[in-house]
């Protein structure tokens, strides 16, 4: 059998360069790559609404602004099953039985929903959706039988939990599910990627990301703000590339092709970095050759992103035959769950015959 990808977002915000190269960029590289048999992209609506219950239409506004940022970084429909998790209803119904296979305290030690429950203070009032939510990633994973499921880091411990699923359903109502791998990205840089503030990560809350529908003058002010090396106070000083978001942005975008463009006294970035650190290279020059190079990859994203908005209905075409071919697969896995798990009355034969004979 061959191998198939499923990963997806939660649709909460517009994408930005932290998606992009962490999540979005690598999909593309997989999906162009012609190793996968099928590929899976989910905008999870259902999943976001897990902790924005109150607050639908901010769910409802950014489905389509995920499917303009997918669509403009190169997923294409052709090639990739973009679609709407609330739109496959198998989801929940394999949610609800894999419910029997993990206890509250397994779901109380994934260090992802830890975390989580404390940035959101659901401390005291955790919703049960959104502390079952590891449970229905289980499902959208195993729905496709995803063999390869891209993520970040953060979501090591939902494919943990996930294997740990597969492996006690196959135990209990034999082989059935696929267990998945993660697939991270070798690029530290990319796996975490900064606000621009230097803070840890990028996010809308702390207003430090640069979106990948961002216009060009806008991009250019961000990079020019930028936090560097806070001792780094005159050019001639040794700087420090620890902690320094300028240059943990190159290592995320920078290819040797762009110096001979934009740079060419240096031949790579390893020189830039050492010139850096050396002293006597201007925080003011890095941050120029930086916006060159992000320039260079965000605007035909944003370009493309703009035509694909002067067709809207297009797109939610693009993702409703999508989620229709995504609830086909899913109908067919759940198909077997049910036999696996014999809640499948009807289509047994042989056990209404067998009843049949027992009442004789
Ligand atoms: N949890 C992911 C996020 O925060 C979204 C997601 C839902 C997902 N189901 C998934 C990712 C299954 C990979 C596989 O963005």
């Amino acid at each position: 059998m061959g191998k198939v990808i499923l990963t997806g977002d939660r649709p909460t915000g517009k994408l930005h360069v932290g998606h992009y190269v962490g999540s979005v960029r690598p999909r593309v590289e997989l999906q162009n790559s012609g190793e996968y048999e099928k590929i899976f992209i989910m905008i999870a609506d259902a999943q976001a609404l897990t902790d924005n219950a109150d607050n639908p239409e901010k769910v409802r506004q950014n489905v389509v602004e995920v499917a303009l940022d997918y669509m403009a970084c190169g997923l294409d429909p052709a090639k990739s099953t973009l679609f709407i998790q609330s739109q496959v209803p198998q989801l929940c119904e394999l949610s609800f039985y894999y419910m029997n296979l993990v206890t509250v305290s397994r779901l109380q030690r994934n260090p992802t929903v830890k975390a989580e429950i404390k940035m959101r203070n659901f401390e005291t009032s955790i919703p049960v959706g959104f502390f079952t939510y590891p449970i229905s990633q289980a499902a959208d994973i195993t729905a496709f039988k995803a063999t390869t499921v891209p993520v970040g880091e953060d979501q090591l411990p939902m494919i943990e939990q996930t294997r740990e699923i597969v492996h006690k359903f196959n135990s209990i109502y034999g082989e059935t599910l696929v267990e998945p791998q993660e697939l991270l990205s070798k690029n530290q840089a990319c796996m975490r990627l900064p606000g621009i503030d230097g803070k840890a990560k990028m996010s809308k809350s702390l207003g430090n990301c640069i979106y990948l529908s961002e216009e060009a003058d806008d991009i250019k002010k961000k990079v020019m703000s930028m936090f560097t090396d806070p001792n780094h106070l005159r050019v001639e000083d040794p700087g420090s590339l620890e902690g320094n978001t300028v240059f943990t942005y190159l290592d995320a975008f920078c290819k040797d092709g762009h110096f001979e463009e934009y740079l060419p006294e240096y031949a790579n970035l390893d020189e830039l970095k050492a010139h850096y650190q050396r002293g006597g290279l201007g925080d003011v020059k890095v941050k120029k050759f930086l916006n060159n190079v992000l320039q260079e990859a965000l605007e035909p994203i944003r370009n493309r992103r703009k035509e694909l908005q002067k067709d809207i209905p297009y797109v939610y075409e693009v993702l409703k035959k999508g989620s229709e071919k995504a609830e086909e697969v899913a109908a067919k896995t759940l198909d077997e769950v049910r036999s696996s798990m014999k809640i499948n009355y009807f289509a047994d034969t042989e056990l209404i015959r067998q009843q049949a004979e027992k009442f004789k």
